[in-house]
């Protein structure tokens, strides 16, 4: 599949999804014609994507400069950042190069946040190699370093071209797979039926990582986010229903000392606040069992060994809630959101009934 996001007047960003893209790059970068090009990966992409990238890549790859930070979070930080840009400076990168990221969401939000500041902007390609990344990280161009507080320093930027190889998921870890999938699921929840029916009928197919479903339920999930962030380009409003399961799951990460992996905090997240839906949107029971079995068979928690008095003040302590009420996105059905202020008594009845167990 290949795509268009309108992102700003007069610019897009062009979407590639294939599995086996990752044989094909030259022809999609050559169309760039940038001056020069740096690729920017981390250690552990390094060994195993990377020769792939230079070689597919053809002459472009032999002249690349390859920059390699840290794996993870680690990467974001402001050292890091300013060692990339002086490497950059050194090695003569104007406005008219090319930044690669060839990594997860942490090396896409930095190169990101690289490519955006360097010289007021050069060009700028994701190739995402995690499933958050190519579901969710790699579209709607934001970026950010953590200083003092997550992703504190940032910009909104968007990427010439995103190209998205599912073959690239087959070395990910069994965690950060399941990671993306939370994700991939809270996409089908407020989107559309059908998407949902079909991970509900694909579940071992997803689980063995067959790259056929894997195209297909990226390639949906894309659709959607690119929908969303093209009708709320700087984040107004309707991008509100992308976080479904975020707020409890933001308090479960930060009472848990981040010592549990986003999208596990976001499945818990997302079957607490689907609770929260049947007693104040009337989600039904149903919807309610169906997620929680699907997020059972595919191996991502529901429920957390916390207390759910230190999860609600975590939950108080969030800025957005400083003014008033939670205003939450939930699902009135599979498909269909709306923003609902919810008070607190009842965030803390579900916690303590059900998720704190
Ligand atoms: N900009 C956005 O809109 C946005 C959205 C969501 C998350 N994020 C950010 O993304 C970051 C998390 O990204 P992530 O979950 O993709 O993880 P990550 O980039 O931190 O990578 C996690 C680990 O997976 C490894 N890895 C990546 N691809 C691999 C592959 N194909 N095979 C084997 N190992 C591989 C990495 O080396 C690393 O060790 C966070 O910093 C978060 O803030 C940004
Ligand atoms: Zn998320």
């Amino acid at each position: 599949m290949e795509t268009k996001m309108d992102v700003l007047q007069n610019s897009s960003t062009k979407i590639v999804i294939r599995n086996g893209l990752l044989d094909e790059l030259y022809s999609h970068i050559e169309d760039l014609k940038p001056h020069k090009i740096a690729i920017i990966t981390d250690t552990s992409l390094a060994k195993t994507w990377l020769p792939k990238v230079k070689r597919s890549l053809g002459s472009l790859g032999e002249q690349s400069k390859v920059i390699i930070v840290r794996k993870g979070e680690k990467s974001k930080t402001l050292s890091n950042y300013r060692n990339v840009i002086e490497k950059l400076i050194s090695s003569g990168f104007t406005r008219g190069s090319l930044l690669i990221a060839l990594g997860g969401g942490s090396v896409c939000d930095l190169t990101g946040f690289v490519a955006s500041t360097y010289m007021r902007g050069m060009s700028l390609v994701f190739i995402p190699t995690t499933l958050l990344a190519q579901v969710d990280a790699s579209i709607g161009g934001k970026n950010g370093i953590d200083y003092v507080g997550k992703n504190m320093l940032g910009t909104i930027y968007h990427p010439k071209i995103v190209v998205i190889d599912p073959e690239v998921l087959s070395t990910l870890s069994t965690a950060e797979y399941l990671n993306g999938l939370a994700e991939v699921v809270k996409t089908a929840i407020i989107s559309n039926e059908g998407f949902f029916d079909l991970l509900e009928n694909n579940v071992d197919a997803l689980l063995l990582r067959k790259k056929e479903i894997l195209e297909t339920v990226i390639q949906k999930c894309i659709n959607i986010k690119k929908a969303i962030v093209e009708q709320d380009p700087t984040e107004k409003g309707l991008r509100m229903v992308l976080n479904l399961g975020h707020t409890i799951g933001h308090a479960v990460e930060k009472t848990a000392n981040y010592n549990i992996k986003h999208g596990f905090a976001v499945s818990i997240g997302m079957i607490a606040e689907a609770r929260i839906a049947t007693e104040v949107l009337g989600f039904q029971e149903d919807n309610l069992l169906r997620l929680g079995s699907l997020l059972d068979k595919l191996g991502l928690p529901t429920k957390i060994s916390l207390d759910p008095r230190t999860v609600l003040e975590s939950m108080k302590m969030d800025k957005k809630f400083w003014y008033g009420k939670p205003k939450l996105a939930l699902p009135k059905k599979i498909g269909e959101m709306e923003i609902v202020e919810v008070p607190f008594e009842v965030i803390s009845k579900c916690m303590k009934s059900y998720v704190c167990q």
